[in-house]
């Protein structure tokens, strides 16, 4: 595997007194990532099972499915379970992230590219799904007008692409209500006030989320011809484009 470390790998952030090396964008470590993320993301399960269960309805046996911002794997788990015959490729610009979910994959058939989404160059009209879950919200609004539009190149005709991200609500009110629930959500299960509260300051500062007409919108402009929302709940929401 390649050397690739971006900037970001050699973050260091405080938490719980410890120094933790954060070497990836995500607010965790590539190693404490899997364990704290449910604690953090409200619904993070469904994102997968909603995904799983869209793509069966659409195509129950895709032959090649890239996962971009792939993580530590744990969504490519359930792709290998439930589409035993698709190539997963699996893609992450954290090596350290990358390498986990190459730990945790089966098939010999997968391939793992250390790459962001807008750099990736897989051939054009050669992907049959494209995933990309909370990935693209630490892109600016050109950065994943340009992810999305690499994510429609790579794709074959009929192809769909699924994409599940922190949003921006419509008013400023909406966001703080939203967020405030966001922050109940990880205390409720188990992080202390003071945690909750610096994860919630990542917003517009560590990651940009965009509303959801945002994001038809960038769906449309990339050349989607359907564009719809999959789910919403309080500051998530997925999205599926066909092609
Ligand atoms: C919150 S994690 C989500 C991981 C996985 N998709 C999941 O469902 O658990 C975000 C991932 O996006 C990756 N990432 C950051 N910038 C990215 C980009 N420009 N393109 C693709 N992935 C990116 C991070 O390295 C990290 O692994």
């Amino acid at each position: 595997m390649s050397s690739f470390q971006s900037n970001s790998e050699n973050r260091r952030a405080k938490g719980k007194g410890d120094i933790i090396v954060v070497d990836n964008k995500t607010a965790f470590s590539s190693e404490a990532y899997d364990s704290d993320v449910r604690a953090t993301i409200p619904n993070y399960c469904s994102f997968h099972d909603e995904t799983i269960d869209l793509i069966k309805t659409i195509n129950e046996v895709p032959d090649i499915w890239l996962d971009t911002g792939c993580g530590t794997g744990t969504f490519g788990v359930k792709v290998e379970k439930y589409f035993p015959s698709t190539k997963c490729i699996m893609a992450d610009p954290s090596e350290s992230m990358l390498s986990r979910a190459k730990d945790k994959l089966n098939s010999e058939n997968n391939t793992y590219i250390i790459s962001g989404t807008q750099d990736l160059s897989c051939q054009n009209d050669s992907i049959d799904v494209i995933t990309s879950i909370q990935s693209h919200h630490y892109l600016d609004l050109e950065g994943r007008q340009k992810a999305t539009r690499n994510c429609f190149r790579m794709l074959k005709a009929g192809g769909v692409y699924v994409t599940f991200e922190n949003i921006r609500k419509n008013t400023d009110i909406g966001n703080i209500i939203g967020l405030e629930r966001w922050k109940n959500f990880q205390v409720q299960n188990g992080k202390s006030i003071c945690d909750a509260e610096k994860h919630i300051g990542r917003f517009n500062n560590d990651y940009f989320p965009i509303t959801l007409e945002s994001h038809i919108g960038v769906l449309v402009d990339a050349g989607f011809s359907v564009a719809e929302v999959l789910w919403v709940s309080a500051m998530q929401a997925g999205f599926y484009a066909v092609k």
